[in-house]
């Protein structure tokens, strides 16, 4: 979840004037808000140079369209193990399907986003970018694959990609429209700025006995200018912890002080690798060159093209340090900084409302913290969070998530899923429902392994319960009893009212683990279609994909 840099929203063409002046629709598919940022970016580039372009979200778009279109540029990023994000879903299956058109008028190019430490990298950008070629479309642009770090990337992609469309669109004598005026810049702090935030309280809401360290952020924004909205993000820019680094220099014999030069840019080696860059996840690239240089066979295997599986169990387990101490090989300094891969933000659902902390903004972290074979594990953000004492201060910015929003009107009812550190946003939501005195009713699903030590913001809810700004709580503590209850199981059991307070145009909402929790909920939510709705199968799809397709199913999942 990172950004470009500091893009101003670029003035587009609008629906109407589509038919007559459009020359390049650029598509996009963002699950955390980066693949928006860089087509609004490759938008504004194209805006800039004077071409017409439209950009549009995939679910927005209309698939009649495509077989119109002369001049396609998609930007999707791909989630975990190869899937689209929710606002692709349908406009991907569209195009796998029997039913996408022959495209032989158009011109595209696709720039996947992803992250590298995932075998499959990429995955869904590429099947696009096959995709279309097979249906008759001609490839403007190879297919460009932006990790994380997505300037490294992306930036030379668009210049390119945009370069080649006012070619090609020279040479069918299109003439370019006048150059579109962008919006003044404002001075709020943005990824690339970040604003140096004071940290009001630091406290933990895991009790003794608990498997986990859960605590709760305050975090001022006074003299910020900074202001967001329940369902949005808070980007934190971590710092490494100083034994990591030191451990990374000591196993290569590297001196932290050397001044290395990238770019224009000169730090100490000990500042590249401490704020700049990443020391915990291995990826790809990183690994294809560390086997290069340690010559070691047993690493290029895993790399080949049938070892996917092994390559995902490494990636998976092994963390740098793990790699530079069983592989040796020797690095120079500028070369490690140059392989690994930038040191991105990270964010965190907001878990208050303005409505009622004002000029504060509220976080939930789970520290991640393990051992791996008798090596300990640590995740950088949260444990650079976890550590911040009162007073201390920690870069931030404020990343809009549109995609996740309390019904405008507020009449509607809620059902909030989140189980763990997912319940985050659902403190916000029911924060801004009290606040504005919204006549909607609240329900939260909430799933810990105990409720003695893991039962989160416990007396919040009690107290909102009694004060009728939540009107239904149901919790799922897993481990305190011989089977496993989980959310989707108290859903399960809970399903005709459930199936009632939707089809009374309640808005669903689901935060927390996309992997397992985020998947398992989705089924359960079909069944409770098809056992209370008498739906089949498809039935109950595409009234789940409605409710998406209608903003009231939305996650905000990772
Ligand atoms: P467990 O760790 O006891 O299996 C927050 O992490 C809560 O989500 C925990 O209670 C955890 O249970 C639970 N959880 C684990 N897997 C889940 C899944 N697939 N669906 C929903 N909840 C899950």
């Amino acid at each position: 979840r990172q950004a470009l840099r500091t893009a101003p929203p670029p003035v587009l063409a609008t629906a109407t004037d589509v038919a007559v002046a459009r020359q390049l629709t650029i598509i996009y598919g963002s699950q955390t808000g980066n693949a928006k940022r860089v087509a609004e970016s490759l938008a504004e580039r194209a805006g800039g140079l004077g071409l017409t372009a439209r950009l549009v979200r995939a679910d927005r778009y209309t698939t009649r369209e495509l077989k119109d279109e002369q001049l396609l540029y998609i930007v999707m990023s791909t989630q975990g193990d190869g899937d689209p994000p929710d606002d692709s879903l349908a406009f991907v299956e569209f195009l796998r399907s029997r039913r996408a058109p022959k495209l032989p008028q158009l011109k595209y190019a696709v720039l996947g986003l992803g992250d590298s430490s995932y075998p499959l990298f990429c995955g869904i950008a590429q099947s696009i970018d096959a995709r279309l070629a097979e249906l008759g479309g001609e490839r403007l642009h190879d297919l460009g694959t932006a990790d994380l770090d997505i300037e490294t990337v992306a930036i030379p992609w668009t210049d390119s990609a945009i370069a080649l469309a006012q070619k090609a669109l020279k040479a069918q004598d299109i003439p370019t429209a006048s150059v579109t005026p962008l919006h003044p810049k404002t001075s709020r702090a943005t990824r690339d700025q970040p604003f140096l935030a004071e940290v009001l309280l630091n406290q933990p809401i895991t009790a003794a006995g608990s498997d986990k360290d859960v605590r709760h952020l305050e975090i001022s924004l006074e003299g910020s200018q900074l202001s967001y909205q329940p369902g949005d993000a808070l980007g934190v820019w971590p710092t490494q912890a100083s034994v990591l680094v030191d451990q990374v220099l000591a196993t290569l014999s590297l001196e932290g002080a050397q001044q290395i030069e990238i770019g224009n840019t000169t730090r100490s080696l000990h500042e590249w690798l401490a704020r700049h860059r990443e020391l915990t996840q291995l990826t790809r690239p990183f690994l294809a060159a560390h086997a290069e240089l340690a010559g070691s066979d047993e690493l290029k295997a895993l790399l080949q093209p049938d070892a996917l599986d092994g390559l995902k169990a490494f990636l998976e387990t092994r963390q740098l340090l793990d790699l530079l101490k069983a592989y040796p090989a020797s690095w120079s300094g500028l070369a490690l900084v140059k392989a690994l891969r930038p040191l991105t933000p990270r964010m965190y659902s907001i878990a208050s409302s303005q409505s009622v902390v004002d000029e504060e903004v509220h976080l939930t972290l789970a520290t991640i913290n393990y051992e791996y074979e008798g090596e300990s594990r640590w995740g950088v953000a949260s444990n650079f969070l976890a550590a911040l004492d009162e007073g201390e201060k920690l870069p931030i910015f404020i990343e809009e998530n549109q995609r996740f929003r309390l019904p405008s009107d507020t009449s509607r009812d809620v059902i909030m899923i989140g189980p763990g550190t997912g319940v985050a946003p659902f403190r916000a939501f029911v924060q801004e429902r009290s606040a504005t005195a919204a006549s909607g009713r609240n329900w939260l699903f909430f799933g810990n392994p105990h409720f003695a030590s893991d039962f989160l913001y416990q007396t919040e809810w009690q107290r909102a319960l009694a004060d009728g700004d939540l009107h239904r709580l149901d919790l799922a503590f897993s481990r305190d009893q011989a089977d496993k209850v989980y959310v989707q199981d108290k859903l399960t059991e809970r399903a005709s009212e459930v199936y009632e307070w939707i089809q009374d145009g309640a808005h669903v909402y689901v935060c927390g683990d996309a992997t397992r929790m985020a998947k398992d909920v989705h089924q359960a939510l079909l069944r409770i279609g098809r056992q209370e709705g008498a739906m089949d199968e498809v039935q109950a799809k595409e009234w789940l994909d409605g409710l998406a397709a209608q903003g009231r199913y939305a996650r905000d999942v990772y």
